[in-house]
């Protein structure tokens, strides 16, 4: 894992403003030289670094540090840990149950993620500090047959939020892809441990574009936006956390104890695909269709020919026939 970057240098450098070596080799109490090794850390993390001679150094993008206080702001039952760099945020807190048992409403969120991970074994690119990736923990007690449905919430949970932001086109690619247009917003990875009947818990990861910009994409193999693109400024993270949260919170408990009849609604108002013609793929074969929202349990449900067919999210991807 890389060497973890002050926050003290980030918060310094996030003014925009010129600072000296010495000025920061004060404020951190360090050498010239260690000072000179700490800004070639933010180099390799792709943050622009202006230097100019006689003036000293500026970043050229702003970084809000995560902060754990205003993303818990509110609400209750939830434990925050903002860490650096981590793999991804689901590892992490896969890890952390299968050591232990960790109480429901633990979430990790990272400033960036080395091998942040997607649905179908796609890698989530994460670069430092522009972005949300977090997890949730949460326990359920009636087996992870119960959880059909629930990556369909979390959907539903972040296009809430959005609303809530000012954000009000956005909406959902079955299962839970959340989309602007024709462009990703974000995704979520559910990962389940433990019993198929029994005690189980679930680690509920969200990936959001919040201020990444063209440059910062490498890797990034599908159309993607992000809330700076649509809202046209820069967004406090934290602040987009903690609504995320709020809708998130609210909605699993609800899930927890109504299971998906609830948002129902909900997921009607936000299918992006709803009778659509569609390609389903599973595996080689191809599918045409006509999309026809979901099943009581949250499968796919498609006119293939007159006849409704219902796939689930493990098996297949969808997208729409132009
Ligand atoms: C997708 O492919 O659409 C799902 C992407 C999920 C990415 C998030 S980022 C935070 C959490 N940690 C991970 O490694 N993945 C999820």
């Amino acid at each position: 894992m890389a060497k973890k970057i002050p926050d003290a240098l980030l918060e310094l450098l996030s003014d925009g403003e010129f600072h000296s070596g010495e000025a920061i080799g004060r404020v951190l109490g360090i050498s010239r030289a260690a000072v000179w090794k700490q800004l070639q850390k933010l180099d390799a993390l792709s943050l622009q670094l202006e230097s100019v001679k006689g003036k000293g150094y500026r970043l050229l993008d702003t970084v809000e540090s995560l902060s754990a206080e205003v993303i818990a702001e509110g609400l209750t039952g939830i434990s925050v840990d903002v860490i650096q760099e981590l793999d991804s945020t689901n590892a992490e807190l896969l890890r952390r149950a299968a050591s232990g048992p960790v109480a429901s409403g633990a979430v990790v969120v990272a400033e960036q993620q080395t091998a942040g991970r997607g649905r179908r074994g796609r890698e989530w690119v994460s670069p430092f500090g522009k972005n949300l990736y977090f997890s949730l923990l949460w326990n359920f007690s009636a087996g992870a047959a119960s959880l059909d449905g629930l990556s369909l919430v979390v959907g539903i949970s972040v296009v809430e939020a959005l609303e809530s932001l000012g954000v009000d086109d956005a909406a959902l690619k079955w299962p839970n892809d959340v989309l602007l247009g024709d462009k990703k917003l974000a995704g979520v990875l559910l990962e389940i441990a433990g019993d198929a009947t029994g005690l189980c818990h679930v680690v509920i990861g969200v990936g959001l574009n919040v201020n990444m910009r063209g440059g910062e994409s490498h890797g990034i193999t599908q159309a993607w936006t992000s809330l700076a693109d649509r809202l046209d400024e820069v967004q406090s993270r934290s602040r987009v956390l903690n609504a995320l949260l709020q809708r998130l919170l609210v909605n699993v408990r609800r899930f927890e104890r109504e299971g998906l009849t609830p948002f129902a609604a909900q997921w009607l108002r936000y299918d992006a695909f709803a009778e659509k013609d569609v390609v389903v793929s599973l595996g080689e074969r191809q599918i045409f269709g006509v999309a026809k929202g979901i099943t009581d349990a949250g499968l796919l449900q498609v006119d293939v020919d007159g006849q409704l067919q219902s796939f689930n999210g493990g098996e297949v991807s969808l997208r729409r026939r132009l």
